[in-house]
């Protein structure tokens, strides 16, 4: 029996197809009446319209010198053999006594190729998809785009129908060859039908898609690069989530910033999940260029394209005291003495490398425990080996030591 949703979703997938077939087959679509599409190549003939077959009649092609030259009149038909562009014009026919009984306009194209589709997410609220036609086609040409959600992983997809249906991945005129499918799931699969249509027929590229894999945010925005006071090799640099991307506890951004001095070409980079960074070792007196970029907090999909670069320069020091100066930086890079006290939960750049050290010493700690482990192990199996031998040993003793005591033993019972 059809439970309810199974009617519904029936009803859904009946209504996007009759909507997909009834946006084809519409006659007239294409915006210009009389107009008669043949295909580059293809044998044509035109139809005088509103003549009678069996009429006699004389075909004439405007503002040009003439009919192509394999052209022949036949029945109240024009037969065009291999239309090329050439081919192209509004043919008129005229009855014996020179009077216009009508005219067609010959455009002249190919047939829709595959369009090339990719998809991707900049949230994981809704997902768009772009193409690209793969022939250049000369002729009006539209687009149908539909998805379907995919069996959720485990069950077999091959023999299920899609349990969702179809639905319609809605197209912006202003954004044309692309199209975006509104509160998708990020844990889901998706499979995305783009077909290509022009006069002559369609055509359509099938894409398979899971939205986490095609997460890809948009450049974090608002990109500012400060001095930090008296610390002349220090920049604060801040940012603010893409404002595409929904803020959301569950679903986060982390960043990473690459900076450099304008005049270098190397780029350092730190990673973080804050959208602000104090750089520590910026170079005194020259103006740096920083990026900054986003990626899902899990690792979903791939980094985000580098922001629009900002740039800043550091706080000026004493530099022309080059004494002073010195004890400055050296005052600066103790970390016991911070010289603009950063907010505390502020992380500073630079703190990867001692992050670094810490891991390297957790797993060299881990690995001496395993060691340590192995090694007292070895020892109590060596230890209970020993043990048995020597209660073996024990054993034996006391047999002998039994055996002689029954030797001695009779002879002391008998007495
Ligand atoms: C997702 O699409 C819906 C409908 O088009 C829109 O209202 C919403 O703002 C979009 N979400 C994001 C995060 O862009
Ligand atoms: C793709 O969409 C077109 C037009 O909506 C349709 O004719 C075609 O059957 C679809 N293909 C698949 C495999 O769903």
């Amino acid at each position: 029996m059809l439970s309810i949703t199974g009617w519904v979703s029936r009803v859904v997938v009946l209504f996007a197809s009759v909507l997909a077939t009834a946006s084809i087959a519409m006659p007239g679509e294409w915006g210009e009446e009389g107009v008669t599409y043949g295909e580059l190549g293809s044998d044509m003939a035109l139809t005088c319209p509103g003549a009678s077959p069996s009429s006699t009649m004389e075909w004439q092609r405007d503002g040009r010198s003439g009919l192509p030259k394999d052209s022949s009149a036949q029945q109240g038909q024009l037969l065009l053999p291999h239309v090329e562009l050439s081919s192209e014009g509004t043919y008129s026919c005229y009855d014996g006594s020179g009077l216009l009984l009508g005219s067609v306009a010959l455009r002249v194209g190919r047939l829709p190729g595959l369009p090339s589709v990719s998809c991707r997410a900049s949230n994981y609220e809704n997902f768009s998809c772009f193409w690209t036609p793969s022939v250049e086609t000369l002729l009006p040409t539209r687009y149908v785009a539909t998805y379907q959600k995919k069996q959720p992983a485990g069950t077999d997809q091959q023999s299920r129908p899609p349990v969702n249906g179809v639905g319609l991945c809605v197209q912006d005129p202003a954004l044309p060859l692309s199209c975006t499918v509104s509160k998708s799931q990020f844990w889901s699969s998706y499979r995305v039908n783009v077909t290509e249509v022009n006069p002559l027929g369609s055509s359509f590229s099938l894409l398979d898609i899971t939205v986490q894999t095609i997460t890809k945010p948009d450049p974090p925005e608002g990109l500012r690069v400060e001095p930090v006071p008296l610390a002349p090799k220090r920049l604060r640099v801040s940012w603010e989530y893409p404002s595409t991307w929904p803020k959301e506890p569950s679903f986060q951004l982390r960043f990473r910033l690459r900076y450099r001095p304008v005049l270098y070409d190397s780029w350092s980079v730190v990673e973080t999940a804050k959208v602000s960074e104090v750089i520590t070792d910026a170079f005194m007196g020259l103006e740096h260029m920083v990026q900054v970029s986003a990626r899902d907090f899990l690792d979903a999909g791939s980094w985000s394209d580098w922001s629009p670069e900002a740039r800043g320069w550091p706080a000026a020091g004493q530099i022309d005291e080059p004494g002073e100066a010195a004890t400055a930086i050296t005052e600066l890079e103790t970390p016991a003495e911070e010289p603009s006290p950063a907010p505390k939960d502020e992380p500073v750049a630079g703190h990867g490398d001692s992050m670094e050290k810490v891991a390297v010493l957790v797993s060299l700690g881990v690995f001496a425990f395993f060691v340590l482990v192995a090694l007292l192990l070895f020892a109590l199996l060596v230890w209970i080996r020993a043990k048995k031998l020597s209660k073996e040993a024990d054993k034996n003793c006391d047999l002998l030591a039994a055996a002689t005591h029954l030797k001695a033993l009779p002879r002391a019972q008998l007495l």
